[in-house]
């Protein structure tokens, strides 16, 4: 796993450029459980935490307990989930009435490689989510993930098995949003300026290469009921010359569908 994060952080930052909380009511209404997969994950604890604090109905997922009890907090409300595993995605679907997605495939290659999470995992999470009647469900996948030439495609396709995952989403009539940072840094939200953009055109080049898991937590919540968000795929990134302000507001009210 720590192979494909470094690379992950590689090609984008140095190419140029539960505590289960109170049962909640959802914006959209009726009691709210949202499920939080890859919970134990470098983001997925930012989302966690986020939830915790805010007193969000949740539950953590992860293929293992105990690690993740170890790694991400021994407090939150666990529950082992292997995605590649439709009977056990379907288990954990119980009353959920949103999903979020921070998985990613621990190798390049192999029986936990994009292929079997990024693509059918996900795609075990969409059928599931259907069957369920889940209202929203918010994938974090990546920018760059629609370019055939993307260096991650040298290395177990990464963003071919991406690209397929989110194609799987969009055409399953369940409504989603689909966010795609930069390269992911660990640090809290709210310290530069939100930007959002769609297309997936960024060259590497750019300043707004990355975004850190602290605002890419705060977008996966904000994307759970608003409408702005639904049904649409965004790139997310930060602009570090910039500090952190409303902006992104505005861009929101913008996006289009798709
Ligand atoms: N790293 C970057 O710079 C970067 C940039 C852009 C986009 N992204 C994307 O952002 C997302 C989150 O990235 P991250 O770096 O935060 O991820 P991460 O730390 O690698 O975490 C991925 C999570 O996926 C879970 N997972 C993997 N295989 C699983 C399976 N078979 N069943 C259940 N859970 C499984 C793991 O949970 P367990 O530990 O419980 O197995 C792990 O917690 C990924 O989709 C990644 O591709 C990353």
């Amino acid at each position: 796993m720590r192979r494909v994060c470094l690379l992950f952080l590689l090609v984008f930052t140095l190419l140029p450029g539960c505590t289960s909380g109170p049962s909640n009511q959802s914006a959209a209404g009726g009691a709210e459980r949202i499920l939080v997969l890859g919970a134990s994950g470098r983001s997925g604890r930012y989302i966690i935490a986020q939830l915790a604090k805010d007193g969000r109905n949740f539950v953590a997922a992860t293929s293992n307990v105990e690690r993740a009890r170890e790694n991400a907090g021994a407090d939150y409300n666990w529950i082992e989930v292997d995605v590649r595993d439709p009977a056990s995605v379907r288990a954990a679907m119980t009353d959920v009435t949103h999903v979020i997605s921070a998985l990613g495939a621990t190798s390049f290659e192999g029986e936990n490689g994009p292929e079997f999470v990024d693509y059918m995992g996900v795609r075990n999470v969409v059928d599931a989510a259907l069957e369920a009647d889940v209202r929203r469900m918010v994938l974090i996948s990546a920018s760059g993930v629609t370019n055939p030439d993307h260096p991650l495609n040298k290395l177990g396709n990464v963003m071919v098995w991406k690209l397929k995952g989110e194609d799987h989403l969009r055409e399953s009539g369940l409504p989603y949003t689909i966010i795609r940072p930069g390269g992911l840094l660990d640090k809290d939200a709210g310290q530069f300026r939100i930007v959002l953009r769609q297309g997936d055109d960024l060259p590497y080049t750019s300043k707004l290469s990355v975004t850190t898991r602290g605002d890419l937590a705060l977008l996966c919540l904000a994307a759970l009921d608003a409408e702005e968000f639904r049904n649409v795929t965004l790139e997310a990134f930060n602009d570090r010359t910039q500090p952190a302000d409303d902006a992104w507001k505005e861009q929101l009210a913008q996006l289009t569908p798709g």
